[in-house]
């Protein structure tokens, strides 16, 4: 049995992790979970928000399948997620952006990869207050990171047969930073001679993903733009109710969605499990379960085909209905 750890998260985590965790056990994936809390309430018991222990049960299963944590804004701790990248050094952030059958969005050709650096650049958190008028925040970028990132997208484009790489920056402004990331993406693109390599200020990279995504195969970004971008790309396949993320390392990998833990729909019975979920079935993939993963997009692109879709996609589902039909569309796909 694969032991994998589970973080519940808060908000919507709870709801939208235990929908995912029934429908692996429905599939008849046989997975032992080891349960971690992690967030706001267990600061409050434990004096931090990321306790030893979580590190540890990822460090020990390598593989976990995580829900959103809330991070207070403008005060209060670190976002725990992003303590956890770093504390991991989960180095590549992958989030697929495609099409969804019978999610019906302005594009119908969409089909892009952000891969996004996980572990620098403004979320260094490293920002101070001189004065009282006066806020710094430090952007670290470093060559080792930009490589191993780049070489990383540019694996994956090879792997799955992806045609281009775009590394996305604002290079002209921060001439240092992003001028640094941008040449170690030149640099590694040249080892890379059958995929095309383009450049792109994320400024007109935003404005070229709204109208025309299709020009688009593999991004290349830094965090802060890879965090931006990614929720964008998102908006251009049904939003963030269905878009998918990996984090990536080379001691553990953790699965979790795009979005955050949704405090307006909390407790509602309305959250889309549909990204963690998609993530989820990435995570199967991960630990040799592909039969299982296969089967469970079916039975909830069948769910979608049916109308049965929740509030985000236009529909009238609750998350536990729209879950329960997937369970019941499993029993029906031989394999
Ligand atoms: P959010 O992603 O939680 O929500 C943005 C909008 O999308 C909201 O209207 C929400 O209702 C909707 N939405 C998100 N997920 C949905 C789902 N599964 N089904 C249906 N609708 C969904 O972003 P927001 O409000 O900016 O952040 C809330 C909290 O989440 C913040 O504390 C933030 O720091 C945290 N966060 C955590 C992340 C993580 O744990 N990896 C990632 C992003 C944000």
């Amino acid at each position: 049995m694969t032991q994998v750890t589970l973080i519940k998260g808060d908000g919507i985590g709870p709801e939208i992790s235990e929908a995912v965790v029934d429908i692996i056990e429905a599939a008849g994936v046989n997975i032992e979970w080891d349960i971690q809390t992690a967030g706001a309430d267990v600061a409050e018991l434990e004096g931090t928000p990321l306790p030893k222990r979580v590190i540890d049960s990822i460090k020990r299963n390598k593989v976990a399948l995580k829900a959103p944590i809330t991070t207070p804004i403008g005060k209060g701790f670190r976002s725990v997620n992003v303590q956890l990248r770093k504390e991991l050094d989960l180095y590549a952030n992958l989030r697929p952006c495609k099409n969804i059958p019978t999610v019906k969005t302005k594009f119908d050709n969409v089909d892009i990869v952000v891969v996004r650096e996980n572990t620098e650049d403004l979320y260094a958190g490293i920002e101070e207050k001189p004065d009282e008028n006066t806020a710094k925040s430090i952007k670290i970028i470093t060559r080792d990171a930009s490589i191993r990132i780049a070489e990383f997208a540019f694996d994956y484009a090879v792997k799955n047969s992806r045609k281009e790489v775009c590394v996305v920056t604002k290079a002209n402004i921060c001439k240092l930073s992003d001028g640094l990331f941008l040449e170690c993406a030149r640099e590694v693109a040249k080892k890379y001679p059958q995929i095309n390599f383009r450049e792109i200020l994320v400024d007109n990279c935003c404005m070229q993903l709204v109208q025309k995504p299709e020009q688009f195969d593999v991004l290349l970004l830094p965090n802060l733009y890879g965090d931006i971008v990614s929720d964008l790309t998102a908006g251009l396949i049904g939003g963030l109710g269905v878009a998918q993320s990996a984090n990536i390392g080379l001691q553990a990998s953790v699965f979790e969605a795009v979005h955050g833990s949704a405090p307006d729909i909390k407790g509602q019975d309305k959250a889309n499990p549909m990204a963690l979920l998609l993530s989820a079935c990435e995570m199967l993939n991960f630990i040799g379960e592909n039969k299982a993963a296969e089967k469970i997009k079916t039975a909830l692109y069948k769910t979608l085909e049916s109308g049965i879709k929740t509030a985000d996609l236009g529909g009238t589902a609750k998350c536990s209905e729209f879950t329960n039909q997937i369970i019941k569309n499993l029993g029906g796909i031989n394999g």
